[in-house]
């Protein structure tokens, strides 16, 4: 970079409030304001002669995005999840891949939490039914649902947000399992979660939250054998990513009752959700907003801008996801 210059960031899309004044009179910041995803072509166009980019987990990073963005130092994506970067090639190239880890953990286990009650207890369904005028009287049987307090929970993925659904959970007087590839004990002994192979936490679980990141390793990872394996009064909630779980397979699972419900936040290829998905009751559909509160999306983009300043500034961010880079860098 010319020293004499302000470094030039691409930001994919307005963000909330005010996480972005930290660039001011620091940086020539280009953002896209309009209210829909960057178009493609305008995208890599954008990246053009750029420093560093903030972008979305709907920006794909491939080799055709860092070619356009031959200048990149930075990619700061605005998500914890980064599945959306070829950071192998960014490493490669010498460009630092940041995210927004642990400001979105507890936004993010609430709304699995949510999604846990909403299955349960039917709330979707209850409320489709009272907009539509149906609620006539008070019924011992109307909507009859699960119980979420001391009932079985197992968390997949034990990272930040899985530990944080792990205490909720706690709070619900929940039996708490867990599977990761590594073993927790902290967790184990601060919330007497026990750990368990993945068929054996699908079978003894009434609730499964999936909190891993998309991987090779966990692409499918839930399809019809594992959704086989559930109680047939179990519920599934997938706030992780959608590849994760096999939607197909899910249909079905939900369709012919082999499971009691599902709750979504995260779709196979978003933000189209597999049609018959739509016209199933028993499922609660939601539109990829895990991290979405004020406060939270403001921190992340605080985040984002502090981590972009860093690291032009030659520093190490906290939230540097390929540490390997450095030794690249030498
Ligand atoms: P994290 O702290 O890195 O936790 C992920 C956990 O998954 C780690 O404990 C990890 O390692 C475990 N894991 C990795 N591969 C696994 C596998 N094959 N089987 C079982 N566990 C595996 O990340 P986080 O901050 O909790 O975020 C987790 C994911 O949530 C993100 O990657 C993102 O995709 C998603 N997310 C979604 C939303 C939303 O809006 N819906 C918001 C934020 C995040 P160990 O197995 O070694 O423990
Ligand atoms: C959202 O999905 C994230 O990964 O932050
Ligand atoms: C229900 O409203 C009850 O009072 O039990």
């Amino acid at each position: 970079m010319d020293p004499g210059r302000s470094p030039t960031v691409l930001v994919t899309r307005r963000l909330p409030e005010h996480g972005l004044d930290i660039l001011e009179g620091k940086a020539e910041v280009h953002v896209w304001n309009e209210d829909r995803p960057m178009p493609r072509d305008l995208f890599l166009e954008g990246l053009k002669g750029k420093d560093a980019v903030i972008c979305l987990l709907n920006d794909r990073m491939d080799r055709e995005a860092m070619d356009a963005g031959r200048d990149l130092k930075v990619i700061a994506n605005y998500a914890v999840g980064y599945d959306n970067i070829d950071v192998d090639l960014a490493t490669e190239r010498g460009i630092m891949v940041l995210n927004t880890p642990g400001v979105l953990t507890d936004a993010t286990a609430d709304l699995a939490f949510a999604l846990m009650l909403a299955v349960a207890r039917r709330i979707g369904e209850s409320e489709r039914y009272v907009r539509s005028g149906s609620f006539t009287a008070w019924g011992p049987e109307l909507m009859l649902g699960k119980d979420v307090w001391g009932a079985a929970l197992g968390v997949v993925g034990a990272g930040k947000i899985g530990t944080a659904v792990l205490r909720r959970g706690k709070g619900f007087n929940m039996k708490l399992r867990y599977h990761s590839r590594t073993r927790k004990p902290e967790l184990e002994r601060e919330l007497g979660a026990e750990w368990s192979s993945l068929d054996e936490l699908l079978s003894a679980s009434d609730f499964v939250s999936l909190n891993c990141p998309l991987t090779e390793e966990t692409r499918h990872m839930i399809g019809s054998r594992e959704l086989e394996l559930m109680k047939e009064d179990a519920v599934l909630v997938n706030t992780a990513r959608g590849p994760v779980v096999d939607e197909k397979a899910l249909f079905k699972a939900l369709r012919e009752g082999s499971i009691l419900g599902a709750g979504l936040d995260v779709y196979e290829e978003e933000p189209k959700v597999h049609p018959p998905l739509m016209e199933l009751d028993n499922v609660v559909l939601l539109p990829h907003i895990g991290s979405s509160t004020v406060t939270t999306r403001t921190r992340m983009a605080e985040m984002a801008s502090e981590g972009v300043l860093k690291a032009l500034g030659g520093e190490v961010p906290d939230n540097l996801v390929n540490v390997d880079v450095l030794r690249r860098k030498g």
